[in-house]
């Protein structure tokens, strides 16, 4: 690691929010987490992280954005853990410290990877304000330590996503997809959701890697996409939060593909035909007044990504 002559400007770093296409989950394990088989997406609504030099020692965020007092801003913020892992294992001898600024629009605690986004964005703003000479393999590696969802909110794109959802390979995928996004008015808590799960007695087994979705991916063929979109913890979503199901239909019966509540929800996804169909639903999902806020995306996008 070089030491900075004159210490750079602010490293800002855009870092996007996934869907789970398919989510098929196993029973819990000995270690509280669960076996999964998920096909994320990353679509395009994006957190900023911007990573500045502080004191040695001293790591700082300040949370920005409609969510922002949501989000806790001490320790226990995943882009100060972030920080704090990069320069604790792979900073020289010379203590490190970090001034973060998230601006989020990722729905928090929305089942979108908010919070592992973040620190997937602090990771790369931070070896990149550092100097340090870390592979996007070894960033993934530490990303994983940190959360399930780092590792794809790290590398972006379509991916499969097996183990605790951590152990990725990348998914063949043609085109665009244009989704239309339920934004809920509250939270759902990830542990919550798969408590629900446990509690239910759900669990697949064996977890089977999805073909029909992964044929329909690599034809770009939206509608074959629609039919196959699957999660396993929706029934417990469900259960949670039963005022979801009519976010559901009315997505369904004003023109949407296909819906899928994304990862532990409750932000609801709805699949369009193309993007006039996206325009023309958002539009009567917001007039419906059902979720706090309704938001067009596509995907799928690149993952953390350096803004210059
Ligand atoms: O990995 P992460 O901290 O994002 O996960 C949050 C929680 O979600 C875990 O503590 C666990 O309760 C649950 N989880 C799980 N199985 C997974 C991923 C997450 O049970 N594969």
């Amino acid at each position: 690691m070089a030491t900075p002559v004159t210490e750079p400007e602010a490293v800002r770093v855009r870092v996007a929010g996934k869907v789970n296409l398919s989510l098929r989950s196993g029973r819990r394990r000995a270690d509280g987490y669960h076996p999964l088989s998920t096909v994320f997406q990353a679509v395009s609504v994006f957190d900023e992280v911007e990573a500045t030099w502080a004191e040695p020692g001293a790591f700082t965020v300040r949370v920005l954005g409609e969510q922002a007092a949501l989000v806790p801003e001490g320790e226990d913020n995943l882009a100060v853990r972030a920080a704090r892992l990069l320069a604790t294992t792979w900073g020289s001898s010379r203590p490190l410290g970090a001034e973060l600024v998230i601006r989020k629009a990722i729905p928090v605690s929305g089942g979108m990877a908010g919070g592992s986004a973040d620190a997937a964005g602090a990771l790369l703003a931070c070896a990149v304000l550092w100097d340090i000479d870390i592979s996007p393999d070894e960033l993934r590696v530490l990303g994983a330590q940190l959360g399930a969802d780092v590792p794809f909110c790290l590398a972006g794109g379509t991916a499969l996503g097996t183990g605790r959802g951590d152990e990725l390979a990348p998914v063949l995928s043609r085109g665009s997809y244009h989704w239309v996004l339920a934004f809920s008015d509250g939270e759902l808590s990830t542990p919550a959701v798969f408590g629900k799960f446990d509690q239910l007695g759900l669990g697949t087994d064996p977890l089977e890697v999805p073909a029909e979705m992964m044929n329909a991916l690599v034809s770009g063929d939206v509608q074959a996409l629609s039919r196959c979109l699957v999660n396993d913890l929706e029934p417990a979503a469900l259960a949670l939060r039963p005022e979801l199901a009519r976010v559901v239909e009315a997505g369904c019966t004003l023109g949407a593909l296909g819906s899928v509540i994304s990862g532990s929800g409750p932000t609801v996804a709805f699949l369009a035909a193309n993007e006039p169909a996206a325009v023309d639903l958002s539009v009567r999902l917001s007039s419906e007044g059902l979720c706090r806020a309704v938001k067009r995306v596509s995907g799928p996008v690149p993952g953390a990504r350096l803004v210059v």
